[in-house]
């Protein structure tokens, strides 16, 4: 069955305030949206490709998508509009495997994506990388004084990709706006189904670029991947 890579590339970047938004910012001398769809391709070169994109988008250029078979969708208000979109758009077999991988995280890695795989073709629930909360967490009022500290045992952070047969992530999406609810991930839709996706413990390096400090931070990070990588 066919493999599908969903990448949702519509958001404006606010939070990074930079004069474009931030996957065409520089990386390594190229935009993160090209590092980001090389990886992607490196790992599944089969796959076919939607590239959820603002209609008003004029910094994109095709020549940056290294895959044969693509589309681009146009994005939606949120994140979950976007993703929603390009599931309308995909004439997609209900058992196909649908990977969502968010543009601002050029750091992925092959290891990553094919350990996500294997989690997502084996959990009818599908699967998410995601990474195990380090810091002792606070839960504060609204003065900002720390109330009380959460137990941190079974909390993660929920990273991309996040994987899905496609007939459940179309419902769960399909429900989620019906509902009215804001979901931030496709996990979080999933799981108002009363379906269990598997957490996939991922590299703490799969940094999704929001912040204006993150850019040096990505850099720092592709330079160690590079260098660690056998010859
Ligand atoms: N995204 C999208 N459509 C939207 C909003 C976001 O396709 N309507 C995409 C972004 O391009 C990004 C991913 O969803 O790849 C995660 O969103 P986020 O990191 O919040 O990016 P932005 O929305 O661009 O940033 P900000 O929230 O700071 O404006
Ligand atoms: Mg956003």
């Amino acid at each position: 069955s066919q493999t599908w890579l969903v990448v949702p590339a519509a958001g404006q970047g606010r939070r990074m305030g930079a004069d474009k938004p931030k996957q065409y910012l520089r990386l390594a001398d190229q935009p993160i949206l090209l590092h980001t769809l090389a990886r992607l391709h490196d790992a599944f070169p089969d796959a076919r490709l939607v590239l959820c994109l603002d209609d008003d988008d004029h910094w994109f250029a095709p020549q940056w998508v290294p895959f044969n078979d693509w589309q681009r969708v146009p994005g939606g208000c949120e994140r979950m509009d976007s993703v929603l979109n390009a599931l309308h758009a995909i004439e997609a077999q209900d058992d196909d495997i649908v990977l969502v991988h968010d543009v601002a995280r050029p750091c992925i890695t092959a290891c990553d994506l094919h350990a996500l795989y294997q989690a997502v073709a084996t959990h009818p629930g599908g699967a998410l990388l995601a990474m195990p909360v380090a810091d002792t967490m606070k839960r504060a009022d609204a003065q900002g004084l720390s109330a009380r500290t959460e137990p941190r045992d079974g909390l993660w952070h929920a990273l991309t990709p996040q994987g899905f047969r496609y007939a459940l992530l179309r419902r769960a999406l399909e429900t989620a706006r019906h509902q009215n609810t804001l979901v931030t991930d496709e996990a979080s839709a999933v799981e108002a189904l009363g379906e269990r996706p598997q957490l996939v413990s991922g590299r703490r390096d799969n940094l999704k670029v929001t912040h204006p400090d993150d850019l040096a931070l990505a850099a720092a990070i592709m330079t160690a991947q590079i260098d660690h990588t056998p010859a």
